[in-house]
């Protein structure tokens, strides 16, 4: 069971189980969420979902293995329809961030209501260096976020950044020990669990809607994008790479 689910008070809990691959998401992992997103969805006993992983890891990103395995970034492909279910999702979610969160475990977040990061992780795009491009919508959201440069400096160059300027630019909330970490996310969670839920979900609903068409077609655009560079000889040699390395 790679994705584990508890839920308590309204509360559905998401834990990213395989620390074994620092949480890379494999196809499996993408479908048990994308299912969970959208039975959430429909069940009224759930009101919140908090996003986790272990106290070293939150995520290390796409499986790379299994995600080129997967075939054509169609609608059916497992990451589209994941992040098809998250950036539609009506009830909040809060993620709670801990060590690494590469990739889609960076851009999943620019898609959650709350943030909480314990101290010292490291965030990284690195997409250029694998050949790729941004995903995940997040060549708008997060210049949209830091401005166009600082944007270009994580999307572009992929330089990793800490918690501190995760904090700073606004895509954390608030900065936790990893010891409580968890607890508080629950804490908050719990918190707007006891809200009056329809307000709740309208209120994101506003949030969102002045960009989520944007958020949508940049999302396809970005994929359409993605999918061509894939066949590159520049991304075939970077996976290559690092399938390599992690063999010997
Ligand atoms: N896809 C597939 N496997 C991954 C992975 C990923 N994104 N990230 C980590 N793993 C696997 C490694 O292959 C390794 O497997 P192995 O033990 O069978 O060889 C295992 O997880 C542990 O990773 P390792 O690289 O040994 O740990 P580390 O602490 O030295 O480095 C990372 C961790 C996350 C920094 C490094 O694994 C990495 O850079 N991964 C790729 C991240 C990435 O580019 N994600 C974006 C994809 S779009």
């Amino acid at each position: 069971m790679t994705i584990l689910q508890s839920t308590q008070h309204g509360v559905l809990t998401l834990t990213l189980q395989r620390p074994e691959k620092k949480n890379a998401l494999s196809s499996v992992m993408y479908q048990a969420l994308t299912a969970a997103v959208q039975q959430a969805e429909q069940d009224p006993d759930v009101r919140v979902v908090v996003l986790r992983g272990q106290p070293d890891c939150f995520c290390s990103g796409n499986d790379l293995a299994d995600f080129v395995a997967a075939g054509a970034l169609n609608a059916e492909h497992p990451t589209v329809m994941f992040l098809h279910a998250l950036s539609h999702f009506q009830k909040p979610v809060i993620a709670a961030v801990s060590g690494l969160a590469i990739g889609i475990g960076t851009t999943a977040l620019l898609h959650c209501d709350l943030v909480y990061a314990a101290p010292g992780c490291r965030f990284q795009l690195p997409f250029t260096a694998l050949g790729l491009c941004p995903e995940a919508a997040s060549s708008l959201l997060l210049p949209k976020l830091v401005g166009y440069q600082k944007a270009a400096q994580y999307l572009l160059l992929g330089e990793a950044f800490d918690t501190n300027e995760a904090h700073r630019m606004g895509l954390v909330n608030d900065v936790v020990s990893v010891d409580e970490l968890f607890a508080y996310a629950e804490q908050k969670a719990q918190k707007l669990a006891a809200l009056p839920s329809e307000a709740v979900m309208q209120s994101k609903k506003l949030l969102r809607a002045p960009q989520q068409q944007l958020v949508q077609q940049v999302l396809h655009q970005e994929l359409a994008v993605f999918e061509h560079l894939l066949h590159t000889d520049a991304c075939q040699q970077a996976l290559s790479q690092f399938f390599a390395r992690n063999k010997g």
